[in-house]
Order: C-alpha cells, then sequence, then structure tokens
C-alpha cells in the first residue's frame, strides 16, 4: 500500500458530496484507495462527483438520500453495504446554512430546517451505520462541524446551535463507542471556498455577490488571510478516517486557517 492508498479495500460513504468539501472529500477518499458511495438530494450534482472519480480511476456509485428522512438515511446505508459488501468510513458532511437573520426573526420551520439537515442528518446516517461496525469490530466517522459551532457568530442562530451540538455529539459517541473500536471525529472548518450560505438559486445576483464579498472580507482578516478549497479539509477527513489517526477519537480539529484564534469574525455569516 503506498503512502497515497491509505484507505485501500475500505469503503466510504459521504453525505452531501453532491458540492463543496462533500464532494472534495469523496474524490480524495476515492483517491486514497476506498470505495465511495456519493450521495446528495441533488441528483445531477451526486451524479457528477460520481463522474468525476470514475473519470480519475476511482470507484463510487450515487445514492440519492435526504438525510433528514430516517428512511433515505436507512436506504442510503443499506445500499453502501449491498454494493461493496461493508462500510467503514461514515463522513457526515451535507449541511445548510440558515440565512441572514437574528433569532427573534427566524420562521419556526426554518429553524427546523438546518437542525434537521445537520444534526438529526448525522444522527440517522450513525444510527444506520453504527450497527455494521459494531458488528465488523471496526469503523471511522469524521462529522463536519463548523468553527461556528465553537464560538457565536452574526445572524447565525439555527447554524451555530447545530454546529455546537454536532460537536458536543462527536465527544459522546466516542465516549459510548470507544471500548467497540469506533472513532469519531469532527472537523471544524472555517471560511471555505464553497456555495454555503450564498446559493445562486435563492439569491439574486446582488445578494450573491454581497455575500461573497463578505465572506471574502471576514476571511482576509483571519490569520491565513484566505479562504480554503475543499480539499483542503477533505485531506483531513482521509487523515482521520485512515489508522494514520489510529489514537485520535472524540477529538474537534479546526480547520480553519487560524480563525477560531482571533477574535474577528467580520460581517460575514453562515
Ligand atoms: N463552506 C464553509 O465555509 C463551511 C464552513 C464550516 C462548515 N461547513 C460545513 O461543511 C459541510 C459542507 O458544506 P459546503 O460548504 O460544502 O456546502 P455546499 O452547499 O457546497 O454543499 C452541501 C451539499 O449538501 C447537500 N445537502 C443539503 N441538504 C441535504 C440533505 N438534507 N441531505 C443530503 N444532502 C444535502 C447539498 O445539496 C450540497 O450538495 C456542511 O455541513 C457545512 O455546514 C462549511
Amino acid at each position: 500500500m503506498s503512502q497515497t492508498e491509505v484507505l485501500a479495500g475500505k469503503t466510504a460513504v459521504i453525505t452531501g458530496s453532491g458540492n463543496g468539501i462533500g464532494r472534495a472529500t469523496a474524490k480524495a477518499m476515492a483517491q486514497a484507495g476506498a470505495n465511495v458511495v456519493v450521495s446528495d438530494v441533488i441528483e445531477a450534482d451526486g451524479e457528477r462527483t460520481v463522474q468525476e472519480i470514475v473519470d480519475a480511476g476511482g470507484k463510487a456509485i450515487f445514492v440519492k438520500a435526504d438525510v433528514s428522512q430516517a428512511s433515505d438515511a436507512e436506504n442510503l446505508i443499506a445500499t453502501c453495504v449491498t454494493t461493496y459488501g461493508g462500510i467503514d468510513v461514515l463522513v457526515n458532511n451535507a449541511g445548510i446554512g440558515g440565512g441572514q437573520l437574528r433569532l427573534h426573526e427566524i420562521v419556526p420551520e426554518d429553524f427546523d430546517r438546518v437542525v434537521n439537515t445537520n444534526l438529526r442528518g448525522t444522527f440517522l446516517m450513525s444510527k444506520f451505520a453504527i450497527p455494521h461496525f459494531l458488528a465488523k469490530g471496526d469503523g471511522r466517522i469524521v462529522n463536519i462541524a463548523s468553527t461556528y459551532g465553537l464560538v457565536g457568530a452574526p445572524k447565525a442562530a439555527a447554524y451555530c446551535a447545530s454546529k455546537g451540538a454536532i460537536i458536543n455529539l462527536t465527544r459522546q459517541m466516542a465516549v459510548d463507542y470507544g471500548h467497540d473500536h469506533i472513532r469519531v471525529n469532527a472537523i471544524c472548518p472555517g471560511y471555505i471556498d464553497t456555495s454555503l450560505g450564498r446559493r445562486k438559486a435563492t439569491l439574486s445576483q446582488e445578494e450573491f455577490d454581497a455575500a461573497t464579498a463578505r465572506r471574502e472580507k471576514a476571511a482576509g482578516m483571519q490569520p491565513l488571510g484566505r479562504q480554503a478549497q475543499p480539499v483542503e479539509v477533505a485531506n483531513v477527513a482521509v487523515f482521520l478516517s485512515s489508522d494514520g489517526a489510529s489514537f485520535m477519537t472524540g477529538s474537534i480539529v479546526t480547520v480553519d486557517g487560524g480563525c477560531v484564534t482571533t477574535f474577528n469574525y467580520g460581517e460575514a455569516s453562515n
């Protein structure tokens, strides 16, 4: 096994892998030798990720799933096990932002939508994967949280609450499953150059440009002074899923260019 094939023979499910960090993680895991299950609510985006993996010589299938729905989450894990004979790695990446509102302005349904996707989705996917990890005596879960789960950030109540909960859920799961050789870690990305929080489909061009400018300005004020590319998060997800991280569980790993070591969050919000 070469240094680059640290996941050879493993099977990995990555939720929300039709775009951004999820897509980069699916590609990085395939490159590291894993069989990959790409999953997303948007079929065309997920199929594009699969195509990019296959074109690069990797192995991947697509399964459509909304992680907030128990039946979808159960079917996603079952399809992975049927297709590849098991599951070794679960990356709970699917997530959405919550709009630019203060708490009293948020309608309850929108709060629920964010929490159901980010937190309930992480719970459901883990719930259906863990029995397979227990049967095998080995498993690796990587939860994609956020620096916004470590601190308060402007106009992001639902998002901050859901990500903070994912961080402590990560620690809790590490406690419950450590003796079963199931490692559970979280990554807290900072400003990553994806379309999260500024989706063109739901924003006017003016709003999209303003959101992009806000993020670039906020990222510019952090120690490394820039947004990251999704692959810079994906590389850490591969490491945490590999035997190289064999003594890591319950770890909350910031991949944020030094963001939470400072005070300044500018005007940007996810
Ligand atoms: N981009 C950042 O700056 C940043 C910072 C911190 C944390 N994160 C986290 O990283 C993760 C990935 O975000 P991204 O920036 O790549 O965003 P993105 O919008 O580019 O990708 C998210 C993907 O998740 C999918 N998705 C949304 N709801 C879903 C659902 N219910 N079920 C399944 N899939 C669903 C979307 O279709 C999309 O393909 C999220 O959890 C996000 O909160 C991102």
